[in-house]
């Protein structure tokens, strides 16, 4: 549906009120009537750097979920103020993680006598506190789009990795990109004592697993890739590396958000694409290109719902209120959690 024109016409008042005081940034899922007021839009990772990259904005806007936010606060000054529009916008996997199950999985690590050769690596798409657990341990943050070369340099450093919270990002990165085997991999689970795995187990790995999953990109299945082959033939099959490793391997391509609009960009006219991400996403790259056939993967599958969130009325009142001098939402990390987190992001960053 068209946004409420009053609702348009006050964003773009307060906007103009405020000019080079606010950067609004918008991840690549967010609603079209919050993308038509951003400033720059981005996969994580690029939204990450876009947001360390303007320390003269007093008022970072951050239309995307609370992890996100979290990561510009401790990318950019504390001068600088992080909001996010709606305090419920989370994630459900990066809920699947706490400080608590992550330091007692460690200790078990320990146990085994393999903590001491074991990387941290974790996702972006992780709260504060792993992020900082992360850096307190030596490892790095990655993103989709450097979630190879996030674990080349791991494994340069360490024996092992402890990949978290996707268990699927890191295990399709560590067995189609970089030849390890399924067996190479376990699965932490934080829910059972000793996550479920023996010492000699954990000792065996390569690659341990937290057991957690996007809510979204995890929903599409081997059928939805079957069913959408038999309906058109040729298309090409496009997911995101949050899916499973079943969905991943039919595939005939994998990456990350910017990957993927990249891949779209340059497919000849008349090509068919069935895209296995956000529906946001794909939506608008479907009404982009319409020379191309551009299908959702799988019609059960829906938005990510806290993306979703943040939505007009969320934003209008955010922007009216720093017009008005009223910061409302500000997202703040504290100052050694920050501390660990940032080591963490500027090794993600310095990655070659
Ligand atoms: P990217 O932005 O890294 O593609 O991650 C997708 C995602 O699920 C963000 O929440
Ligand atoms: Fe989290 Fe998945 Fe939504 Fe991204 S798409 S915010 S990983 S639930």
């Amino acid at each position: 549906a068209p946004s409420d024109p009053d609702l348009v016409a006050r964003a773009r008042a307060a906007k103009a009120r405020l000019g080079e005081r606010v950067f609004v940034l918008g991840h690549h899922y967010q609603r079209d009537e919050v993308i038509e007021f951003a400033d720059v839009t981005g996969d994580s990772f690029k939204l990450a750097r876009d947001a360390a990259a303007r320390p003269d904005a007093e008022y970072i806007v951050f239309c995307g979920v609370h992890f996100m936010a979290e990561s510009a606060d401790i990318l950019t000054s504390d001068a600088q103020q992080v909001i996010l529009p709606d305090l419920a916008a989370g994630c459900s996997m990066a809920d699947m993680a706490s400080a608590e199950q992550v330091a007692e999985c460690w200790d078990v690590l320990a146990d085994a006598g393999v903590a001491d050769v074991t990387v941290p690596v974790s996702y972006m798409n992780s709260s504060a506190d792993i992020k900082a657990f992360t850096g307190r341990h030596g490892g790095t943050i990655c993103t989709s789009s450097n979630a190879r070369r996030a674990l080349e340099w791991a494994f340069e450093q360490g024996e092992k990795v402890l990949f978290l919270p996707d268990q699927h990002l890191g295990r399709n990165t560590a067995v189609r990109e970089m030849g390890l085997s399924l067996d190479d991999c376990v699965v932490y689970n934080p829910h059972k004592p000793g996550g479920g795995l023996t010492p000699e187990r954990l000792r065996a790995a390569k690659m341990i697993l937290w057991r957690g999953h996007c809510s979204v990109h995890g929903r599409f299945s081997l059928e939805s890739v079957e069913d959408v082959r038999a309906r058109v033939p040729g298309i090409n099959v496009l997911v995101h590396p949050e899916c499973k490793h079943e969905v991943v391997t039919a595939a005939d391509h994998v990456g990350s958000t910017e990957h993927i609009i990249k891949m779209l960009d340059e497919a000849p006219a008349g090509s068919a694409w069935a895209l296995g991400t956000e529906l946001n996403l794909v939506r608008r790259l479907a009404a982009a290109h319409p020379d191309k056939q551009i299908v959702f993967l799988d019609r059960t599958v829906c938005f990510c719902s806290t993306m979703n969130r943040i939505d007009l009325p969320h934003l209008v009142w955010t922007l009216e209120s720093l017009a008005d001098g009223k910061p409302v939402n500000r997202i703040r990390v504290d100052a050694e959690t920050e501390h660990y987190a940032k080591l963490a992001l500027e090794q993600m960053l310095a990655l070659p």
